[in-house]
């Protein structure tokens, strides 16, 4: 377990990402990993208002792993021994009508379809977002991606009324560069409201090429770390960790939609250093880049996403590896 940012309180030291749970993944492999996940001492789970909308050809609106974690929570009863974190903002207004004729995502719309964070959004999807995970409070309510269209002020107001009201228990933010950040905590502070105590940011192993577009995206930069070691009260809780699944797959790497921003030298003199480290270890690539992220200063927390349950396991077993001070530094150290 660690303690999330200075709040006090213990989370699993990985968190579970439960996006594709109850679309692409069914019900029943989804509590199968679900199960294992709390025998194996996992308490953070991770989903959102939105997830996953845009997997299939229009059969899914965003509800689904919401409403499946929340039937699997009710059938175990066991709300109170998981720390539940979901999203506000990366719901889309209308997903039905984002799609072509032929049931395809229009992907150059979707950033101009988000429901986003004003206020009023916050209020309403609050409560959607409890119905569907059939609970009273959320133990972390992120805002999902920046919406640079609404006053930080009041996002930052709607949410410290959720912690008030017992809605939510802490908040966090995902999606934001390191100076809205900042400029997040400054608000917070100036009106003794709630803090964002996690940022929830895409990061691995590899980096993206300098000036990487990831769009809505903010990924994990070298002065984003230095934030995080000189603010340790919010945490670091790293998505996508995996790069989805590329690691050990030089096929799967090349059809990866985002390969092109990690197609460089530096990637590969970062991919030959893990896989020689990996086999020496006896473990797999992705294990080690986990392993890596456990052992990461400023202390990240990944959530991992997998479609079996034996990725799932494979995944966990990242738990038990130990890599001492030269290890990480070989590692940290492996560029162009
Ligand atoms: N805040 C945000 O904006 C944001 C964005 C994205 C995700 N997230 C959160 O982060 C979680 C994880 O994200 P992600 O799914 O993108 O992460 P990821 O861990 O990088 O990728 C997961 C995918 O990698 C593959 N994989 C996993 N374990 C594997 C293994 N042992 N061997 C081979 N392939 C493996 C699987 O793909 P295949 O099915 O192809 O095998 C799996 O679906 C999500 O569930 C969600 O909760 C948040």
């Amino acid at each position: 377990m660690v303690e999330l940012g200075k709040t006090g309180e213990q989370v699993s030291q990985v968190s579970l990402g439960c996006m594709l749970m109850g679309s692409t993944i069914d019900a029943a492999t989804s509590y199968a990993m679900l199960d294992c996940f709390v025998e194996d001492g996992g308490t953070f789970l991770d989903t959102a208002n939105c997830y996953a909308w845009w997997v299939g050809k229009g059969e899914f609106v965003g509800d689904e792993s919401e409403m499946l974690l929340g039937a699997w929570m009710q059938a175990r009863g066991n709300r109170d021994d998981l720390f539940l974190a979901t999203k506000t903002g990366a719901r889309l207004t209308n997903p039905a009508g984002i799609r072509n004729a032929q049931g395809e995502v229009e992907w150059e719309r979707v950033s101009g379809e988000y429901q986003g964070l004003a206020p009023d959004t916050i209020r309403r999807s609050v409560e959607d977002s409890l119905r569907r995970l059939r609970t009273d409070r959320i133990d972390l309510y992120y805002a999902h991606i920046d919406d640079r269209d609404t006053a930080l002020d009041d996002t930052l107001d709607a949410l410290n009324r959720l912690v008030e009201q017992g809605k939510v228990r802490f908040i966090g933010c995902s999606n934001y560069r390191t100076w809205r950040i900042e400029r997040a905590r400054a608000i917070s502070a100036a009106h003794g409201w709630a803090h964002y105590v996690a940022a929830q940011q895409e990061y691995s192993y590899l980096r993206p090429k300098p000036g990487a577009d990831f769009g809505v995206g903010a990924h994990v930069d070298g002065e984003m770390l230095d934030y995080f070691r000189a603010n340790d009260e919010i945490a670091l809780v790293a998505y996508s960790p995996l790069l989805k699944g590329i690691y050990d797959d030089a096929e799967k790497r090349a059809r990866y939609y985002n390969w092109s921003l990690y197609d460089s030298d530096d990637s590969r003199a970062r991919l030959e250093v893990l896989g020689k480290m990996a086999g020496a270890l006896g473990v797999s690539n992705s294990q080690l880049v986990l392993a890596w992220l456990l052992h990461h200063q400023p202390q990240v927390i990944p959530i991992f996403g997998m479609s079996s349950k034996a990725q799932y396991e494979h995944n966990m077993a990242a738990l038990n590896i130990t890599l001492d001070d030269a290890q990480m530094a070989e590692l940290n150290a492996a560029s162009a």
